[in-house]
């Protein structure tokens, strides 16, 4: 399994501090922003990872990243994404780059307190399909947002975008499984109400096919695009650390974290 970060946009929610960098190399408490995913990858045990980014400030990311040793990545490539066009687009970047292998793709505001390591080693076993971490929420109209049935344990019956009036507090966070299908999903997606290719809308496709999986994370989750969730990320992360503790130990020592990784 191969990773891919989406840390495109212009990050108008941050504006003036995105006016000079890319959102995600802004700080949080210690380190970039995009350190976090690159970890919750890492800890996971997916080393072969594809940036994809954009805007004026894209060179950044190479400055900072370079080829990735450093922090313990095997294979570190980058895309870049011309304009605006979504999460799903910047997606469709990554096809080449994943070669018929299933995906994590993890958005690159996205922070977690633990691991993904159990649904990691789900999807990888999970013959076709897609999966989502679901995470509880207080203010779920921010967010893509699960309704789910009545069974035990409860599935997902739609995946509705920041809706004003929302079926729960179950949203879905920025971390994603797919498998090769997903790049002819991208390609029948019309752009949404605010112009983009929405992730949710692949989400649903899976869904409507019958091959969503979904899990609820353990730990706290938190993104951080806005004043506010770029606030109680770094006093998260201060308070307790973020992806099981700081380091990139775990991915460094080369041993598979989980059964059956490719070598
Ligand atoms: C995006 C997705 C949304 C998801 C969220 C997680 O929202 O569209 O479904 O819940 O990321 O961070 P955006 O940050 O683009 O508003």
């Amino acid at each position: 399994m191969k990773g891919v970060i989406l840390a495109g946009g212009l990050g108008t929610r941050l504006r003036p501090l995105t006016l000079v960098t890319n959102k995600h190399l802004l700080p949080v408490y210690d380190r970039p922003m995009i350190y976090y995913p690159i970890q919750c990858l890492l800890n996971a045990g997916i080393r072969d990872i594809l940036v994809v980014t954009g805007g004026e400030h894209a060179g950044d990311f190479l400055k900072l990243l370079k080829n990735g040793k450093q922090l313990g990545i095997r294979h570190l490539e980058y895309a870049y994404q011309e304009g605006e066009g979504g999460i799903a687009e910047a997606l469709k970047l990554a096809e080449e780059f994943a070669d018929r292998d299933k995906l994590c793709v993890i958005l690159g505001d996205n922070i977690i307190e633990k691991d993904i390591k159990k649904a990691a080693g789900d999807f990888f076993t999970q013959p076709s399909g897609a999966k989502v971490i679901l995470k509880e929420v207080d203010d779920p109209q921010r967010f893509g947002v699960a309704r789910m049935d009545g069974h035990d344990p409860p599935r997902i019956v739609e995946i509705i975008e920041k809706p004003a009036d929302p079926p729960g507090n179950l949203a879905v966070t920025g971390i994603y499984f797919y498998d090769a299908g997903v790049f002819r999903i991208c390609e029948t997606l019309k752009p949404s109400g605010r112009g983009e290719l929405e992730i949710t809308d692949v989400n649903n496709a899976y869904l409507a096919r019958g091959d969503l999986t979904s899990e609820i994370l353990d730990g706290w989750w938190t993104d951080a695009g806005t004043f506010e969730s770029l606030f109680r990320a770094s006093t998260l992360v201060a308070r307790g650390g973020a992806n099981s503790g700081f380091g990139f130990e775990a991915a460094s020592d080369g041993a598979p974290l989980f059964a059956g990784e490719r070598p």
